[in-house]
């Protein structure tokens, strides 16, 4: 039988998810002598897209015991949004309470620019789907199938969006907020569906996070997220680069390391 991710962390017992977007995989590197758990080895799906590896790091980061994630499943990969949110529910199980998502985003606010880092204040889910539906095909079994009528309001937890705040003053670094809306990729936007997202009160896109927060919200965790903004999409048309998404991440990323490195002690 596949080891659960709780019997792999070697007593440790994180309090805090923090799953690492695109580029931003280098946080990881300030935890000293991780406990670290490939996905695999604790039964969970394998991300396929390069750059993004599978795997926890548990260990301390400014005095508090985290879960580092390395690589995430996206829907565009194909798979369900129940495996989206496995990492997720895994780190639930393990008794973590909080949840920091960092992802990678394009910017639709016209004030937004390249580098920017924005705090979520709320999330449009235009993927079509939840993680909180059953298994396709499967009817409703009994009370444990009946759907979850989730309260999403305050998903982004007001308090942990104060203590952001003030870790990014503390840091010195400027941060930006909106609503970031989730979309399944992988093409990036077509210039009629950013003017459609700009219209909806979209700040940021991108193609993660809202799936994961919603089965988060569902398992009682407290939720905050970041993005960091690679590129902005502007009226009439901006064509969007994979290869400086990814670039920006990694100059960005110590900017965004500084940030949480100030609000873990806040949490
Ligand atoms: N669109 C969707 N996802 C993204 C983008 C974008 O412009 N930039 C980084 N991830």
């Amino acid at each position: 039988m596949t080891a659960s991710l709780a019997d792999r962390l070697e007593g440790l017992r994180p309090r805090v998810l923090l799953t690492l977007g695109s580029g931003l995989n280098a946080l990881a590197d300030d935890l000293v002598d991780p406990v670290v758990v490939p996905f695999a080895d604790v039964g969970l799906p394998e991300p396929t897209v390069p750059g993004h590896r599978g795997r926890f790091l548990a260990g301390t980061l400014e005095g508090v015991p985290v879960l580092a994630q390395q690589g995430r499943l996206h829907l565009y990969e194909g798979v369900p949004a129940s495996a989206v949110a496995a990492a997720v529910r895994a780190a639930a199980a393990c008794g973590v309470d909080t949840f920091l998502v960092t992802n990678a985003a394009g910017g639709i606010a016209a004030d937004f620019m390249p580098g920017d880092l924005m705090l979520l204040t709320d999330h449009l889910n235009l993927t079509g789907t939840s993680p909180l539906l059953p298994p396709p095909g499967r009817a409703p079994e009994g009370p444990a199938d009946v759907p979850h009528f989730l309260d999403l309001t305050g998903a982004y937890d007001p308090g942990l969006r104060e203590a952001a705040r003030a870790a990014a003053d503390e840091a010195g670094e400027r941060l930006v907020e909106g609503v970031y809306a989730g979309l399944v990729g992988p093409a990036y936007e077509t210039p009629a569906e950013v003017s459609m997202l700009r219209t909806l009160g979209a700040d940021a896109v991108g193609m993660s996070t809202v799936t994961e927060v919603i089965a988060a919200r569902a398992l009682g965790l407290r939720v905050a997220g970041l993005s960091l903004i690679t590129n902005v999409h502007r009226p009439g048309g901006t064509p969007t680069d994979h290869v400086e998404v990814l670039d920006i991440g990694a100059t960005a990323g110590p900017r965004l390391t500084s940030i949480l490195g100030a609000l873990l002690p806040r949490l």
